[in-house]
């Protein structure tokens, strides 16, 4: 789709490493008629806008006070229709809360009405929250999983799209027939998607075996050949809870490991997103990572479960990719700003016990939440940060409705250290920890505007 030529105009930040923000206080990001970056100018407050190929007559968009442009949330594991459960799990924890809360709730999904009512709310909301893109599993519903692509597709969040196979330990109302049922259905799910966005310029189809214990040996193998014939990318569940490992190791015999169950079936790829990863062997974390497949960490999940914590330090020393997911509705929470504050949280509760080098700062958090997911998602050539050639995924945040303390920020000197007054860095720690979607004043998805807060004018 063809946007006006689009001058964004303030300060900007991103993540540059794990550990480095670049803060940039007097910023200018260009973007061309197809959403990608042509150009990045720093420093240029009273600069003038480039001359030639039409940037004179670009549309501006500026940054008000105390605010500043940030690459979009992606949200590596979010299932969709467990979005009317989000804050329901009691004391509950996997395997209860699945035949409890959850199978029931995804069953009604055989109704397109609650289908369309769902997930245009759920597209919305992470809009809202800043998502630019989402890993979303959908059900084992044909015709309301490609609803679900339909609608990200319109609504224009970057999304990838899972029709969810499962017939075994799944209960008679909500299954698979059969493995060939799963698989002829996926195939219809993936074949929609190919008909709606030919190029998956916006919509991927991702293949989705809900976990270990929903398929088997079978049914992985059929799916991993899938994965790899296509090129298509997968995600499933790994080591989320101890029972559930028991159950693995019980059903599995011939596996290794939970994670050899996957290797086996040809599912451990670098298209693979693992969800969760807690209580991952060294050998198991090794050969994750001699595959390539990455890792979706579900702070918010693991604790509202009680599925345990995940060891993020340890993995990213073991060179593992890792990204945020909200794991809606074990996760409580559709925002990937709040899964960032649990992340930095839950490595707290893990420096209690294993020491202070756990602990993840904001900026850790925060790259997790933009670069890292964009590396989950094979999608670090075009989203995640802010360079020439990528897409204009981004989110204008304004810290007013959180309240910033001063008015005395240099918007000059970038991050200063003076007494007194907020630095940068300072204020975005304060977004982390104390904002919501009321400092995500407008988010846009490929150049284009997906979500404006109510009264903002471009
Ligand atoms: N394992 C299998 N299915 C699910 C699910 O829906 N949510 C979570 N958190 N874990 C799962
Ligand atoms: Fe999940």
């Amino acid at each position: 789709m063809s946007q006006k030529k689009t001058v964004y105009i303030g300060p900007f930040i991103q993540c540059k490493t794990l550990t480095d923000l670049d803060i940039c206080p007097n910023g200018m990001i260009g973007v061309d008629e197809g959403g990608r970056i042509a150009f990045v100018l720093r420093d240029e407050r009273g600069r003038k806008i480039p001359e030639g190929d039409g940037w004179e007559d670009a549309k501006i968009v500026r940054i008000q006070d105390h605010g500043f442009f940030f690459p979009g949330f992606i949200d590596t594991h979010i299932h969709a229709p467990q979005y009317p459960n989000a804050g329901i799990f009691g004391k509950s924890t996997l395997l209860d809360w699945l035949n409890t809360y959850t199978f029931p709730l995804e069953s009604s999904f055989a109704d397109l009405a609650t289908a369309s009512r769902i997930y245009n709310r759920v597209v919305a909301r992470t809009l809202s929250h800043g998502t630019t893109t989402a890993c979303y599993y959908a059900t084992v519903h044909v015709p309301a999983t490609n609803l679900l692509a339909d609608i990200c597709q319109t609504r224009g969040q970057r999304a990838f799209v899972g029709r969810v196979c499962m017939h075994e330990m799944s209960p008679e109302y909500y299954r698979d027939e059969s493995v060939e049922t799963a698989l002829r259905d996926s195939k219809a799910c993936i074949e929609h998607v190919r008909k709606i966005d030919p190029e998956f310029d916006l919509v991927t189809p991702i293949i989705t075996p809900r976990f270990a214990l929903s398929c088997n040996t079978e049914s992985l193998a059929a799916l991993g050949k899938l994965h790899r014939e296509l090129d298509l990318p997968a995600q499933t569940h790994i080591s989320e809870n101890p029972r559930e490992c028991d159950l693995v190791r019980d059903l599995f015999p011939e596996s290794k490991s939970y994670a050899d169950v996957y290797e086996s079936a040809g599912l451990l790829t670098p298209k693979m997103i693992l969800a969760h990863a807690i209580h991952l062997t060294e050998e198991e974390t090794a050969l994750i990572r001699a595959r390539d497949a990455k890792i979706s960490h579900c702070p918010a999940s693991n604790t509202a479960l009680t599925s345990g914590r995940a060891k993020v330090r340890k993995m990213l020393n073991a060179g593992l990719n890792l990204g945020l997911g909200t794991d809606v509705s074990g996760g409580y929470t559709s925002s990937i700003l709040a899964e960032a504050r649990e992340a930095v949280f839950v490595s707290r509760h893990v420096a209690m016990d294993e020491g202070d080098e756990a602990k993840l700062s904001v900026e850790e958090a925060l790259y997790l939440a933009t670069r890292g997911g964009a590396k989950v998602v094979g999608l670090e050539d075009r989203i995640g940060g802010f360079e020439v050639g990528k897409m204009w995924d981004a989110q204008m945040i304004g810290l007013e409705a959180v309240g910033p303390e001063t008015t005395e920020l240099d918007q000059s000197a970038g991050p200063v250290e003076v007494f007194g007054k907020e630095t940068w860095d300072d204020l975005v720690a304060k977004w982390v920890y104390t904002g919501d979607d009321r400092s995500t004043t407008a988010v846009w998805v490929g150049g284009r505007l997906v979500h404006a807060k109510e009264g903002f004018r471009l």
